[in-house]
């Protein structure tokens, strides 16, 4: 079967124009781009919860618009930028909203797994709406991986909106490690817009750079994080270094 996500020549009047990408299995890409790119209305192309109006998007070779929701549900799972909830509910029970398209009653062992997984243990009993942004999204991220868990681990399309905009160093060190992992192991994968670019640069195997509703770069860390290329289209001052440890490029605004 081919595993793949295909968009082909999407176009969202007036934000997108002429989106060609293709995501991989067991790949982690980073989609980057300027406030207003476009990047959460890709993402919403890209999972089925926006039409386009022109172009197609096809998983595993079949039009978004054909899978039923249940199916495809099991298939990816979108963590949004913004998660505000109007029920005062427990933390397990918002996990657990992940499982609906599986009609398993009894996989209240998953939640506790992917609560392991994501921090979100010493969370467990307390109400979403008190915790912090940063509590909410670990939250949050537990109940995507809960969507997808079959067997004893997570599969799938994962999408996240800036999941790491509320974290603290830790979390967001976790949270790649993570994502990191589970798609090494082949199994999940992931795509993930991100606003630090040095994260992405440490973390993604590839990066997606959008600008005014178009992709204008695209490839590894190297190629896109250029002064030039972040100064054209982010307006950006930067200088571009390495990462201590690794020959990764990290990005640093000039003063
Ligand atoms: N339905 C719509 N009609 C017209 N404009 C829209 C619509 N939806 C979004 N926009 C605009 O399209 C642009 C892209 O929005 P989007 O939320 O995709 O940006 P983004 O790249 O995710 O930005 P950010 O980094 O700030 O989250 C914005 O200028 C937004 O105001
Ligand atoms: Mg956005």
């Amino acid at each position: 079967m081919d595993n793949t996500l295909q968009a082909s020549n999407l176009g969202y009047s007036p934000v997108l124009r002429n989106i060609t990408l293709e995501l991989n299995p067991g790949e982690l890409v980073a989609l980057i781009g300027p406030n207003g790119a476009g990047k959460s209305t890709l993402l919403r192309l890209l999972t089925g919860y926006l039409k386009a109006d022109s172009g197609d998007c096809r998983l595993q070779g079949k039009a978004l618009s054909d899978w039923s929701p249940q199916a495809l549900s099991r298939q990816r799972a979108v963590m949004r930028q913004q998660s505000q909830l109007g029920f005062d509910w427990p933390v397990e029970t918002v996990i657990a909203m992940g499982r609906a398209p599986w009609e398993t009653p009894r996989d209240g062992h998953i939640a506790l797994q992917v609560a392991a997984l994501t921090g979100c243990t010493p969370l467990w009993g307390r109400k979403y709406n008190t915790l912090s942004g940063g509590e909410q999204q670990r939250v949050q991220l537990a109940r995507a991986l809960a969507q997808l868990w079959v067997d004893d681990a997570p599969r799938g399309w994962l999408f996240l909106d800036e999941p790491t905009s509320a974290l603290d160093l830790y979390h967001q060190q976790h949270l790649l490690r993570l994502l990191k992992q589970l798609t090494t192991s082949g199994q999940l994968h992931v795509c993930a817009v991100l606003h630090d670019l040095n994260l992405a640069a440490l973390w993604a195997d590839r990066l997606l750079l959008l600008h005014q509703g178009e992709v204008v770069a695209q490839g590894s860390a190297a190629h896109v994080l250029q002064a030039d290329t972040l100064g054209r289209w982010y307006g950006a001052d930067v200088h571009i270094g390495q990462h201590p440890q690794q020959p990764t490029p990290q990005v640093f605004l000039a003063p």
